[in-house]
């Protein structure tokens, strides 16, 4: 074993989702080797323990995998699993924790962040629970890497990643596993696959991106093979370095051509789509659109028709940006409703503690206890589930969801890569106005509350300030604002806009017509434009 002497690098603090920097950052000599030590030195490892270590298969995946595999040796694990070729989806890593009851997990991605050497990289650290850490260990984490001086690997050479099987480095066994299996097994265990295998054969179609990353072999072997969707209705299925040069984010944007298509003649009958990681899932049927906020809220009133989900659901929970629909479906099953800050994190404690069984976020993730990460395929098989058992197409049953509990409207804007010194003026200014809004007109909108969003965990009892700044309205339409946390240059804004149509009222509109109001007081109330100079968002999702 050798120990290296370090310095620390500034500015390793994990953000929503753990450690992201550009591939270059990461290249520095032990930048990757502080961070991973920094987290061993915080989790303190049992001599013994099993660690997982996975990744969406990006550019400099590999290379820290092998350091990671050296380091974990170095640090007292005595075994180590790894996904064949460095793959494990993220939701298929906190499987994999969770299923050989490992101490934890390093998730090696930046999500549906773009990869190759001038992209993005990421480590994220996962806790026993199959979780990403809470913001506890995170903090730590961080702490520990502005006094690290030493870092702990083996000198041993490259294991071979592309051969299943144990080998050992040093006193550790590594194991290479089948990164699809396991996680296969376990969706076949959740949802009705004979239902839907013969919804297939009797004509159900379907269409999914894997976006050149990670899920391709998960979607292949679950959709194309064991439930027996045609050949080719997986496409873009082989994970690249660098997605193929796209933005592997599962949205209207970024995922175009999936979106085209279902909007087009030749439109199947389900259109999705998954992130890099494979923890974000994109909905869209023939002709119809489902934004991730009434997905959750569709799934979570339909859920008892899975077999996983039979006996019905403890509680749904949402993020706070998230559109308050499946607040509604709560409600009518007589169940909680929660609302957290962004981040699945923050999902954890209400999963492990049996208060919530499904949760989501206007981000594109929904999952369940079934792991504690977000999972798109997940997603996908239930959407499936529901609609082989109810035999209804998609646009048919976001209709009919509408007139049962109404519809919220709802888009997100996104300002990116603005000066961080703009954002921080913008939101400070924001903030302070907050306290005069209530009672105010903007436009033929009416303040009735505005605050900045304050998380007390109940279960944990602790209290997560500054999550993001609230506008509610009279009537139930509310905008609210928050930086990114995911982002790797600049500042981005997020402004996220719903409005409630209730049971009765416009519930078949277009969106931006009925956003338009909003979208002006949004401007109006935080000077966007004065602010940043920008009169239109980057991206609406
Ligand atoms: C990641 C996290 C999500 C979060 C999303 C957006 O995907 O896992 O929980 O909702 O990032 O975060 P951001 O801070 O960029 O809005
Ligand atoms: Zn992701």
């Amino acid at each position: 074993m050798t120990t290296y002497k370090t310095t620390p690098y500034e500015g390793q603090k994990p953000g929503t989702s753990g450690l992201r920097k550009k591939v270059r950052v990461f290249q520095q000599p032990g930048y990757a080797e502080n961070f991973i030590q920094a987290v061993f030195d915080v989790v303190e490892p049992a001599p013994g323990a099993v660690l997982v270590i996975g990744g969406d298969g990006r550019y400099h995946n590999r290379t820290v995998i092998q350091q990671a595999i050296r380091m974990a040796a170095a640090n007292g694990y005595g075994q180590v699993l790894v996904g064949q070729g460095g793959i494990l989806s993220t939701p298929a890593a906190s499987n994999v924790i969770r299923q050989y009851k490992a101490s934890g997990g390093l998730i090696l991605s930046a999500s549906h962040n773009p990869g190759g050497p001038d992209e993005d990289f990421g480590i994220k650290y996962n806790i026993a629970n199959g979780g990403p850490a809470p913001e506890s260990v995170t903090d730590a984490i961080y702490a520990r890497t502005q006094t690290i001086d030493r870092y702990l690997a083996l000198d041993t050479p490259d294991i071979d990643l592309d051969t299943l099987g144990t080998v050992e480095v040093g006193a550790c066994r590594v194991t290479v596993l089948d990164p699809v299996a396991d996680y296969a097994d376990l969706m076949e265990r959740l949802f009705d696959f004979a239902t839907i295998r013969a919804a297939v054969a009797g004509g159900l179609t379907m269409a999914f991106d894997a976006m050149h990353a990670v899920t391709g072999p998960y979607a292949t072997e679950i959709l194309e093979k064991r439930l027996g969707f045609a050949p080719g209705t997986v496409r873009n299925g082989v994970p690249l370095e660098d997605f193929g040069g796209h933005h592997p984010d599962p949205n209207m944007v970024h995922a175009k051509e999936l979106f085209d298509l279902m909007f087009s003649e030749a439109a199947p009958d389900f259109g999705a789509a998954s992130d890099g990681d494979g923890d974000r899932n994109l909905i869209v049927g023939k002709h119809r659109f489902v934004t991730p906020s009434d997905s959750l809220a569709m799934l979570a009133a339909n859920a008892h028709l899975a077999p996983g989900y039979a006996k019905g659901l403890a509680g749904i929970a949402r993020s706070m940006p998230t559109s308050a629909a499946a607040d509604r479906v709560a409600a009518s099953l007589g169940i909680p409703a929660f609302e957290t800050p962004t981040g699945w994190k923050f999902f954890g404690n209400l999963l492990d503690a049996g208060m919530a069984t499904i949760c989501g976020e206007e981000s594109a993730g929904t999952g369940s206890d079934h792991v504690r990460e977000k999972d798109g395929l997940w997603a996908v098989l239930l959407w499936l589930n529901i609609l082989a058992v109810r035999k209804i197409s998609v646009d048919a049953l976001a209709r009919k969801h509408w007139a049962k509990f109404g519809r919220n409207y709802y888009a997100r804007h996104d300002y990116e890569a603005l000066p961080t010194e703009q954002a921080d003026a913008l939101m400070a200014a924001l903030k302070a106005s907050l306290g005069a809004l209530p009672g105010r007109k903007v436009g033929p909108l009416r303040v009735e509350t505005a605050d900045s969003f304050s998380y007390l965990d109940p279960v944990d009892g602790s209290t997560s300030a500054n999550q993001g700044l609230r506008v509610l309205f009279e009537g139930g339409s509310r905008i609210v604002f928050r930086l990114s946390g995911t982002g790797t240059q600049g500042a981005t804004l997020r402004v996220y806009l719903e409005r409630y149509e209730p049971v009765g009222g416009d519930l078949d509109r277009e969106t931006p017509e009925m956003l338009a109001d909003l979208i002006a007081a949004a401007d109006e109330l935080a000077g966007i434009t004065r602010h940043t100079g920008r009169t239109a968002p980057d991206v609406v999702t």
